[in-house]
């Protein structure tokens, strides 16, 4: 499945996931924030309550809460926590919160669903089903559900999930339900695994493995890698500075400038940066055979929400061109 047959804010849930440190977060929240400058409504939900999605979409570096708070104009939050949601299917099962509080409050349950992942990520899974039903006057109450996944080297097991259960559970409620995610987690209309990298050897190497594995074993769709942080050449490509450069006496001086042989030196290790990055675009895009749009490397970080809007641009494509 390629974009140009389901372009990506036409896709009902994106699932962030990378190695730690790459920028799923920042990536989460590029998407948001420019899903909902082209009209859209959206959810971010956060497997960990990461107060940074809070900063980088918010005003305030407010932990995130069970039931989405609206971080900013059509941008909602959430931290998709497994016993909340528990607690949340329960009561919709039983009928009655008050039976299930106390049960879900008791130390040694909660000790028993701890040593059981399984059941978290089925939960959690649900919890974003459930949301992505969720309607607002005969409208989807979120046009898009973006989730902060956890790091690939916590594996992607939670995805999993749902298929183990319904290879395992023959009938009944549980195995309807889950039927259902799994129905949506491996629809490609509905549905993107979006991996972020960075164009380094490491996360290069290990975006493959993940790649590979997410289509051998698992069938969530996966369609392209977002290569986050990528360094551009110094120089316009059209002006040959270093020929300029060389022509000037090595140790020359414009003003308080270092010498010429510095400054060429400089550029040579920024040129040399940015062809390193290119490599591992390419290598990336070569054993995927994935488009692998890239996002530009910040040298002053994410400041704001113009730092978003510039990164979503880039993902996206520029505003007012936008369908
Ligand atoms: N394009 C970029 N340019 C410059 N800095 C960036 C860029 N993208 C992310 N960063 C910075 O890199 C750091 C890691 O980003 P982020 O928190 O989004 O990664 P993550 O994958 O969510 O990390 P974790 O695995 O810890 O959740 C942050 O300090 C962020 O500001
Ligand atoms: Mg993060």
């Amino acid at each position: 499945m390629s974009d140009r047959e389901t372009p990506l804010l036409e896709r009902r849930l994106v699932i962030v996931t990378g190695k730690g440190g790459t920028g799923k977060t920042t990536l989460a929240a590029t998407l948001a924030l420019g899903a909902a400058s082209r009209g859209l409504r959206v959810l971010v939900g956060a497997m960990d309550p990461d107060a940074r999605l809070a900063t980088l979409l918010g005003d305030r570096p407010t932990p995130l809460a069970y039931e989405p708070s609206e971080l900013r104009p059509n941008v909602w939050a959430c931290h998709l926590e497994p016993f909340a949601a528990l607690s949340e299917y329960l009561g919709l099962q039983i009928g009655s919160q008050r039976i299930v509080e106390p049960v879900l409050r008791n130390r040694a349950f909660r000790q028993l669903l701890m040593a059981a992942p399984g059941w978290r990520d089925l939960i959690t899974l649900g919890k974003v089903w459930h949301l992505e039903q969720m309607e607002d006057s005969g409208r989807p109450r979120f046009d898009l559900i973006v989730v902060d996944a956890p790091a690939t080297g916590h594996g992607l097991t939670f995805l999993d999930v749902p298929r183990v259960v319904v290879s395992a559970v023959r009938a009944g409620p549980l195995r309807e339900h889950t039927e259902r995610v799994e129905a949506l987690i491996v629809d490609p209309k509905r549905t993107l695994l979006l991996p972020v990298a960075l164009a380094e050897e490491l996360p290069t190497r290990e975006t493959i493995e993940l790649v590979t594995r997410v289509r051998d074993d698992l069938r969530v769709p996966v369609d392209r890698i977002v290569v986050n942080a990528v360094h551009a050449s110094p120089y316009p490509d059209d002006l040959d500075v270093d020929a300029a450069l060389a022509k000037l006496a090595p140790d020359l001086r414009c003003g308080s400038l270092p010498p010429s042989r510095m400054l060429r030196a400089c550029g040579a290790i920024l040129r040399d940066r940015a062809a390193l990055n290119q490599r591992y675009v390419d290598e990336l895009a070569r054993e995927t055979g994935l488009p692998t749009p890239t996002l530009p490397y910040l040298r002053d970080g994410l400041r704001g929400s113009a730092d978003l809007e510039t990164l979503a641009d880039a993902l996206l494509g520029p505003l007012r061109a936008a369908a």
